[in-house]
Formats: C-alpha cells, sequence, structure tokens
C-alpha cells in the first residue's frame, strides 16, 4: 500500500504543508500524536507531528522544516508522488479537558503541533489565549488558523517585525504576572525555547506541558532512540510521550542526544545535494534541493 499526497506547497521559506490521504490515521487521530513515514523502501523513517487532520477527508496534514537529507527529500515531492509508509496515530494523546484557561506557546515550526491542541482545547469549552513566535514575519505559519481557534492571539518576532519584539517567553512572563488565572500551559517548539519556558514558569505553579521530539527510529518502545530523562526517570517520548510535565524534563541531557548524529546528518545531506546537482546536470547553481 503507498499513501497519496493530496496537497503539497510551502507556507514559508523551507516550511512546507503537506496533505496525505490516509483515512485510517485520520480516524484514530488526537491532538499531539505524530505519525512515522517513510518516503521509499530504502528510506529513514521520520517522525512528525500531526498537524491536522480530516476524518470525512480521510486525511492527515504535516508540517515540516527542510533540515536533513529525507526532509530535503520529502520537500521536493508533489501531488504526483506517493509515499510508502505513513504510520500512526503513535504516541500518546494530550489529555483535553475544560480546564479554564489554557495558553499554548508555539515557536517556529512549533506553532504546527500547536495548532490541533487550539482546536481540541477549545472545543472542551476551554478560554484559549495562544502565542506564535517566529524569527521573523516571513517565516510566521498558521497565523490565520490560529486566530480562529483562539480567543486571544499574541504574535512575536525576535526582529520585531511583526507584534512584540521578543521572544515568546516574554509573553508568558507577561501573562503569569497579570491579573488572570492560567490553568495550563502547552509550549512546542525548538529546545531552547521549551527550556527556556520551563525557567520562566518555574516560580509559578501552573502546569506545564512541553511535547518532545528526541531522535526516534521505531516508535513504538522497542529502539531506545527516544530516551529521555523525566524527573530523573527513564522515559521513551514515543510511547510515554510526546508530551511531559515542563519542570521535570532534562533539556540538557535531550539536546546533547539531538546532537549525537549531527556530523553523519550533515554528511548525508552534502551526498544528496552533490548527488542531485550530478544527475540534474545543473551543477553548482542548483537550487532544486
Ligand atoms: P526558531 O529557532 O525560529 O524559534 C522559534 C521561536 O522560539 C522564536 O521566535 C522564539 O520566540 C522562541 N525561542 C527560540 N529560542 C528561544 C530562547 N532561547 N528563549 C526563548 N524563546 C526562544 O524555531 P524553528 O527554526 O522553527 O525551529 C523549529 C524547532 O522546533 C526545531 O528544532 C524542531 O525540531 C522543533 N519542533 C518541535 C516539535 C515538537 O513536536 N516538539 C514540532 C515541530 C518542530
Ligand atoms: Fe524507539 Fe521510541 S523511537 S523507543
Amino acid at each position: 500500500m503507498t499513501y497519496n499526497i493530496l496537497e503539497k506547497y510551502e507556507m514559508v521559506p523551507t516550511v512546507h504543508l503537506m496533505k496525505i490521504q490516509a483515512p485510517d490515521v485520520a480516524k484514530a487521530t488526537k491532538a499531539s500524536q505524530f505519525i512515522i513515514l517513510r518516503i521509499d523502501e530504502t528510506g529513514e523513517r521520520i517522525p512528525l507531528t500531526i498537524a491536522d487532520f480530516d476524518v470525512v477527508e480521510g486525511s492527515v496534514t504535516i508540517i515540516f522544516q527542510e533540515m536533513g537529507k529525507t526532509t530535503k527529500y520529502l520537500a521536493k515531492l508533489t501531488t504526483d508522488d506517493t509515499l510508502q509508509d505513513f504510520v500512526g496515530p503513535l504516541g500518546c494523546p494530550s489529555e483535553i479537558e475544560k480546564l479554564g484557561t489554557i495558553v499554548l506557546v508555539g515557536g517556529g515550526v512549533g506553532v504546527a503541533p500547536i495548532y490541533p491542541q487550539a482546536k481540541a482545547y477549545r472545543k472542551a469549552g476551554n478560554k484559549v489565549i495562544s502565542i506564535i513566535g517566529a524569527r521573523s514575519k516571513n517565516l510566521l505559519i498558521l497565523e490565520d488558523e490560529m486566530r480562529t481557534q483562539s480567543d486571544e492571539v499574541y504574535i512575536t518576532t525576535d526582529d520585531g517585525s511583526k507584534g512584540h519584539h521578543g521572544f515568546v517567553t516574554d509573553i508568558v512572563q507577561n501573562l503569569l504576572e497579570g491579573d488572570e488565572v492560567i490553568n495550563r500551559i502547552v509550549a512546542i517548539g525548538p529546545p531552547v525555547m521549551m527550556r527556556a519556558v520551563a525557567g520562566v514558569v518555574e516560580p509559578f505553579d501552573v502546569e506545564t506541558l512541553v511535547s518532545l521530539n528526541p531522535i526516534m527510529v521505531d516508535g513504538t518502545g522497542m529502539c531506545g532512540g527516544c530516551r529521555v530523562s523525566i524527573g530523573g526517570e527513564t522515559k521513551f517520548a514515543c510511547v510515554d510521550g510526546p508530551e511531559f510535565d515542563a519542570r521535570k524534563v532534562d533539556f540538557n541531557l535531550m539536546m546533547s542526544r539531538l546532537g549525537l548524529y549531527r556530523s553523519e546528518e550533515s554528511e548525508a545531506v552534502e551526498h544528496y545535494e552533490s548527488e542531485c546537482k550530478s544527475k540534474t546536470g545543473c551543477g553548482d547553481e542548483c537550487t532544486c534541493h
């Protein structure tokens, strides 16, 4: 069985949206779950958090950033292509309930997995305050979609080109120091951002969850690749997570494990790009990878 690509476009530079026909996955998906895909039978398995799903259409949407060889290759596929494997939903769904006021924090591509959470918390009757940040306004994704699912939206950019000039954590701090009672914070984005959110919430008594995306291989708890340390205990993000209590996560360990294969990843990208250039014959001017 292969999986059809129903839609594919570049949302902002190097960040792509891909909608896949996968009715069984769509039917079973809940917020915070992820899939593992393989482009072809020799391909690398990559985990991606589900950004949206439509049970009626039978589709699942993923949003990914070109980073390594596989995501660069994935970015080149079109609606004429198919995927070999699309396994999911994997991981534990978020425990969505009516709590009151929920603050959702999405940084960069991390806004994609925050979107289904906004929908689910809103549907459960919560007030949703969203904070979405990017390095610059041209890298901001899903602003309109987040507005439709949030009671309030704060935008931040590192360079001040839109919204608050600064990091998402500045707004988290302001809200925590304000009068409104916050019942839960969920933060998803680069590990440094999630670690910074954990630091900001430390003095406050507010439940804070982060969604971790360490290196994964099988996604079923068998390989140990996604090992993380939570409150001193070893957990596997693929089966025990991906959501964990922000204050218990050993971010430094997670970040050092994420860097374990950096040189192999760069080598694979270099090899892929030089192969691409020689195949297309466009030499050093090649932009198709
Ligand atoms: P980025 O580096 O552009 O950062 C996005 C935002 O995060 C910034 O605009 C800022 O507001 C905040 N931020 C960054 N560093 C910060 C710091 N030191 N302190 C406080 N706030 C900070 O993000 P990007 O390039 O889009 O990176 C995407 C990252 O998100 C990748 O590392 C990817 O692996 C990760 N990601 C995680 C998930 C997940 O499920 N956990 C999903 C998608 C992407
Ligand atoms: Fe293998 Fe989690 S990905 S144990």
